[in-house]
């Protein structure tokens, strides 16, 4: 039914993922049961967790490499709050020229090594004019407006469904546990759509407008790719952005990329909080026997 050359795409990433799998697994024993993923600014909650070992991603087979700044680039694998985490500290994204499938391979990974939920972390910038640059926002939904996804070309039945739904994307259970722990935290947790754009420069005055208009509350260059793997995979999802910059068309302020990732930096203690608080909630709620 498929071109050859498709077939062996789709075998190759089965195969790439067995062995990529097995060099963690030779250097690691812990089964991770949550994957992580710290987007711009958030690399320094990596140290909040009791690592058993760290893996250059350079050390992975078919791992991609990330260039952006402040993203180190490294697995971590250890346990956080009492829970046994994978850590992705640092991500590739689409702007750095990479393909989706490239973009996505760490979350297949994660999902090859076992874990049942994936929580997403990043940089993005607020849309809605209610929200400040500080804040946290739960993500509820999005849309993907990068011109790509990740699911495209020859769908391999024994990862995914070829049509996923997304209805329940960023999964609903998840983020009522979310709101009711930074109630208890006493940290203030937005809620909206985000909306991916490729990237990398930031939007004109007009697209922000525009991107309001369709619905967003933040807008981001990461996360929906990984999101839409992660839903493929049937991993159950959490996902939260910090927001580094207000992007308001009619008070618009020019904004730097050492800015934005120094306000992702001030807010990042407060997510610490919070998901030291929920993972061990997360894992009850995959697992209500533990
Ligand atoms: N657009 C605008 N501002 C941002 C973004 C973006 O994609 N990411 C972080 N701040």
């Amino acid at each position: 039914m498929f071109n050859e050359p498709s077939l062996i795409a789709m075998l190759n990433l089965r195969e790439m993922l067995a062995e990529s799998r097995a060099a963690i697994e030779r250097r690691c024993a812990t089964a991770p049961r949550i994957g992580i993923v710290l987007g711009t600014g958030l690399q320094r909650i990596a140290d909040r967790c009791t690592i058993e070992c760290t893996i250059p991603y350079a050390e992975i087979p078919h791992m991609p490499r990330s260039t952006a700044p402040t993203h180190r680039g490294q697995l971590h694998i250890g346990s956080w709050s009492g829970v046994p985490v994978a850590i992705m500290q640092g991500r590739v994204h689409y702007y750095e020229g990479y393909t989706m499938q490239q973009v996505t391979y760490g979350v297949r990974l994660m999902a090859a090594l076992g874990i049942h939920t994936l929580v997403l972390t990043n940089a993005a910038g607020a849309l809605n004019p209610l929200f400040r640059r500080g804040d946290i926002m739960l993500i509820a939904d999005h849309i993907n407006l990068m011109g790509d996804s990740p699911l495209i070309g020859p769908n391999d039945d024994t990862l995914g469904d070829r049509f996923p739904d997304m209805s329940d994307a960023y999964t609903a259970s998840l983020r009522e546990l979310a709101r009711e722990v930074a109630l208890d935290e006493r940290i203030l947790l937005r809620e909206g759509v985000l909306v991916a754009v490729h990237g990398p420069n930031l939007e004109t005055r007009a697209e922000y407008r525009f991107l309001r208009t369709i619905g967003a509350d933040a807008v981001g260059m990461s996360t929906v790719p990984e999101v839409i793997a992660a839903v493929h995979s049937r991993l159950r999802v959490l996902a939260f952005s910090i927001l580094t910059d207000e992007c308001f068309p009619d008070a618009l302020q020019p904004v730097s990329a050492e800015e934005i990732i120094a306000a992702a930096d001030r807010a990042a203690p407060k997510l610490e909080r919070l998901l030291a608080a929920l993972l061990p909630r997360v894992d009850r709620q995959a697992n209500p026997t533990l």
